[in-house]
């Protein structure tokens, strides 16, 4: 493909989430968090939720790969690779460790400004996300996360804290990680990492979840407002997982049926961009006859909290089929309603590789939204091998990377979608977020950590880590540039 350069202070970096990097889950004061109550699972299975930290049972993200006291040597090798901006998260039980305290944790703030000062240091830009399925472990228990309107309070208050702490370092922020997850209403995993709670026996759980949701798009939308009246230069944005929905076939139905697969997944950033409840959704709380809590003072937030870009991650596309006996509705249920798209291969872990649907996207996004987009997570979960030599050759990373980025160049400089950076998953290797393995690595840089916890934590470079030093060097421009030509002075 021709060789394409993207604009000036294109946002080149990489991403990770508090839980799934810092570990330390008990230090400083930090309180649990949803993430500490959370085992690890095996490549096809879920994560156990267990009922507080049990003793006998492995909880990976308790120590996940130390960043908590490595991050000096993490961010110096994230200013090597060229980074501009490096996504994270504050985790939300650093801050207010029970969750609804009224007083933030001095200790807690003070290792993000050591954080961000770190980063401010290599001029590398940091984003924020506010709750990043890290939600304080008591708000479950106490309240059960937001299925409660007081929630939205705990939020807002943590949200204001840190806006106020962290308003001369960090400019862009986004309010919920994925929010969308939640779609998949009848996965255990995404209500509690979402949402914070579990469905009960004889629940109605899409009811459940659409109320829980309505609480979190107000608290967004209060964050947004709080985050202006601190700082009116702050970038808020909305964060969805982007998959975008084909029809498995042209039969008008299976058309349908993927048009209200994609109202489904997206109602959630309808509501965020354009401070309203889609028409069709309203709709149907009342076909479903869902009463739901939704005040107008909520609706009135809603409009006044509008965000002012769209952020979203992209790992593969999915693909879906009416049924024979549709609702009137053409309900979409997403643990019932994919089919295998024969075009595209499936990863080790069954996800659906598609460069072109990145293309899609944001083309799909761009007409929809009309502000500017942020791929904030893109990555591919692959089993690496560590040589004697301390190497990793991840030629599959760097091929899933480059084929990506390329599709994101065409939307760019063919398609003039404005898109202001690129923060692929992860920057360093990470704890699977849904199984909880080590195994399923994403990073630039190995961490020798094994899945039952063994390993010595030391850090070294992949081949994508210079093959993605060198994209960052020429702006987008050379994806192609083998590893062997890597400078061996910094293996
Ligand atoms: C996204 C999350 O769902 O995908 C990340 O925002 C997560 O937290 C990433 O790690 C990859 O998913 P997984 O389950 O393979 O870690």
């Amino acid at each position: 493909m021709t060789s394409r350069t993207l604009p000036a202070g294109f946002l080149w970096g990489g991403a990770v989430a508090a839980h799934q990097v810092e570990g330390a889950y008990n230090v400083d004061g930090k309180g649990l968090s949803v993430a500490d109550v959370m085992t690890a699972a095996g490549t096809h299975d879920e994560r156990k939720i267990t009922q507080g930290v049990q003793p006998g049972e492995f909880y990976p993200n308790h120590e996940a790969v130390d960043f908590y006291h490595r991050y000096p040597e993490d961010v110096k090798l994230f200013a090597e690779m060229g980074f501009k901006s490096f996504r994270t998260s504050i985790a939300w039980s650093r801050i207010f460790p029970q969750g609804d305290e009224l007083e933030p944790n001095e200790a807690g703030l003070a290792f993000y400004d050591r954080l961000f000062d770190e980063c401010h240091k290599y001029g590398i830009e940091p984003v924020v996300t506010l709750s990043h399925f890290e939600m304080p472990y008591h708000l479950v228990t106490a309240y059960g996360g937001f299925r409660s309107r007081k929630t939205i309070t705990f939020f807002t208050r943590f949200a204001r804290a840190v806006f106020t702490r962290y308003r001369d370092k960090v400019k862009y922020w986004l309010t919920f990680n994925e929010i969308n997850n939640q779609t998949n209403y009848d996965r255990e995993f995404t209500l509690f990492t979402n949402s914070g709670f579990q469905v009960k026996p004889g629940e109605n759980a899409e009811a459940v979840m659409y109320q829980a949701a309505h609480y979190e798009v107000v608290a967004s939308a209060l964050a947004v407002q709080i985050a202006h009246s601190i700082n009116p230069d702050f970038q808020v944005g909305a964060m969805v997982a982007f998959t975008p929905v084909y029809p498995a076939t042209d039969n008008p139905r299976d058309v349908f049926k993927a048009q209200r697969a994609m109202q489904s997944r997206f109602w959630f950033s309808d509501v965020q961009v354009e401070g309203q409840y889609p028409s069709w959704l309203t709709h149907y709380f009342q076909a479903k006859k869902y009463d739901l809590d939704i005040t107008p003072a909520d609706l009135a937030n809603l409009k006044k909290g509008t965000v002012e870009y769209l952020g979203f991650s992209y790992y593969m596309s999915f693909a879906t089929q009416a049924n024979d006996h549709e609702d009137d509705q053409f309900s979409y249920n997403e643990s019932q309603d994919l089919v295998t798209n024969q075009f595209v291969p499936q990863s080790d872990w069954g996800w659906q590789v598609d460069p072109e649907g990145l293309r899609y996207a944001l083309n799909w996004m761009n007409d929809r939204y009309h502000l500017p987009l942020f791929v904030v997570e893109n990555g591919i979960g692959a089993i690496d091998h560590l040589t004697a030599d301390h190497e990793v050759h991840d030629q599959y990373r760097i091929d899933y990377l480059r084929e990506h980025i390329e599709q994101m160049e065409l939307a760019m400089t063919e398609d003039g979608v404005e898109v202001m950076g690129y923060t692929p998953w992860s920057a360093i290797d990470i704890v699977s977020a849904s199984t909880g393995q080590l195994s399923k690595r994403y990073g630039f840089i190995y961490v020798d950590r094994n899945d039952d916890g063994s390993g010595s934590l030391a850090r070294y470079r992949k081949d994508s880590f210079y093959w993605y030093q060198h994209v960052i060097a020429t702006n987008g421009a050379e994806l192609n540039q083998t590893v062997g030509e890597k400078d061996e002075s910094k293996s």
